[in-house]
């Protein structure tokens, strides 16, 4: 009954809330594009092993070409009676080339169809989130040149605790997002693997060409066990959970892009066009940006747990279960990808005010390990000249200055062992300049690692 192409078994149509409930079309038309070159895919490879002619093979992929034609230019419409976007281009390739259109679905499944074309669609969005996040890095690097000088305080447990170099900082985010890219390529090598053949769930009885497929569709290779091939997501869940990862990092970027532009810090301002108003105080302007993608990544974390959720309870093979995996996956992609993009573009344009971040590091006693490290080299154990900089430090704190205020007599009232030598480890340039090996602040360092996260992007 009705004109659901399963209908033959059935007396009546679905009730109009079961149709409006199991539709995913409204959904899955996202991925026309790849089911149509996965449909032209197995349509060649039926006609290569005779099961379709090369006349049968031909009709049906111009029609299809034709199809995706309309698609493209908005010029079709999607019928949710049809439920998804296989059935709805099905039946179309029918009304337009005939009962031909009938032969394209031999030997194969929604099941292997849909896992098919997510991958497909997925390996796509990977390829450009990763173009993003090179966009971003390398955005990120050109900072870190420009500031290899400029000297901020660095904190643990958000209290002043060494200088370091602005440059450094951003060259420590660009660290994390190498790690997401490395993470999404080797993702991709798992999503990029061909279930289509394993029909429903069993493979099919015509002599199917996997390899031929998988070939044309450029997958690197052919998932072997069709149970597994239909009904596994993990895939997915890999993908949402790197970039659950990607938007975890970019979140604590956010959270400090939005400590550093409050006027209490004063560290950074964005461009106006990067900011947003408020509609009652006439002064403010709001990071809005940071503050978005901080709390995008919530929904991103929440689409990981739904994932995984969706997978745990579901024997084999697949079940109906995997089409609300659809909606999570799109929405993770637009977020992270979009989120990514707006840095990319944004991040060239923070303007950094080295006097303010210069002067916060000189409060706050940044340098006083610089101190104790000179006390070592001039023999002192580590333990003895941690407590004597600790008494130089509280009484600084009494006579409301910084240890570099401190006169040569006073220093060596704490330890005989301090020189006129000692204020050269004091200030900032010094301590900064000093930790010059890899993976340290001091500028030299920071040009270097720039140079070779550079060379990593290329
Ligand atoms: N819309 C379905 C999904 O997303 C396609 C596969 C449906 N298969 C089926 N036998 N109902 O998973």
């Amino acid at each position: 009954a009705g004109h659901q192409t399963w209908g033959g078994r059935f007396s009546e149509s679905p009730d109009a809330r079961v149709a409006a409930f199991t539709e995913s079309v409204s959904f899955d038309a996202r991925l026309a594009a790849h089911d149509i070159r996965g449909s032209i895919a197995h349509a060649r490879m039926l006609s290569n092993v005779g099961v379709l002619t090369d006349d049968e093979f031909t009709q049906i992929e111009a029609g299809l070409n034709a199809i995706g034609a309309r698609i493209a230019a908005g010029d079709f419409s999607w019928d949710p009676a049809l439920e998804d976007v296989h059935m709805n281009i099905e039946a179309r390739l029918t009304d337009d080339i005939g009962a031909l259109g009938k032969k394209l679905h031999t030997g194969r499944s929604r099941n292997d169809q849909i896992a098919t074309d997510i991958r497909l669609w997925l390996r796509d969005a990977i390829d450009a989130l990763i173009t993003e996040l090179e966009r971003l890095r390398t955005a990120l690097i050109g900072v870190a040149e420009r500031e290899a000088d400029t000297i901020m305080p660095g904190f643990t447990h958000m209290q002043v605790a060494q200088p370091v170099t602005f440059g450094h900082h951003m060259l420590a985010w660009e660290a994390m997002l190498a790690r997401d890219t490395e993470r999404l390529r080797d993702i991709r090598k798992r999503v990029n693997r061909l279930p289509l053949g394993a029909a429903a769930l069993a493979g099919t009885t015509f002599p199917i060409d996997r390899e031929m497929v998988a070939d044309e569709l450029g997958f690197d290779s052919v998932i072997d066990n069709s149970l597994d091939a239909v009904s596994d997501r993990d895939f997915a869940i890999e993908f949402v959970s790197a970039a659950s990862l990607v938007m975890t990092h970019l979140s604590r970027h956010s959270e400090e892009l939005i400590l550093w532009m409050s006027p209490a810090f004063g560290f950074i301002d964005l461009p106006d066009r990067y900011c947003t108003g408020s509609s009652i105080m006439p002064q403010k302007k709001n990071p809005d940006v940071a503050e978005l993608v901080r709390g995008k990544t919530a929904r991103v974390n929440g689409h990981l747990v739904s994932l995984i959720t969706l997978m745990k309870g579901q024997p084999l093979a697949y079940n109906r279960d995997n089409q609300e995996d659809k909606e999570p996956i799109f929405d993770v992609v637009d977020t992270v990808t979009n989120s990514v993009a707006l840095y990319a573009d944004m991040m060239p344009h923070v303007t950094v005010h080295a006097d303010v971040c210069r002067e916060a590091a000189r409060q706050g006693f940044s340098t006083a390990t610089d101190l104790a490290d000179y006390l070592v080299r001039q023999g002192v154990a580590f333990r003895d000249a941690h407590e004597i900089v600790g008494k130089s430090v509280q009484h600084a704190i009494g006579a409301g200055c910084d240890l570099a205020d401190l006169d040569l007599a006073t220093l060596r009232g704490f330890s005989e062992a301090i020189g006129e030598d000692v204020y050269e480890v004091l200030t900032l340039e010094g301590s900064v300049a000093a930790r010059n090996h890899i993976g340290g602040t001091a500028p030299a360092q920071v040009r270097a690692a720039a140079a070779r996260a550079r060379a990593a992007l290329a």
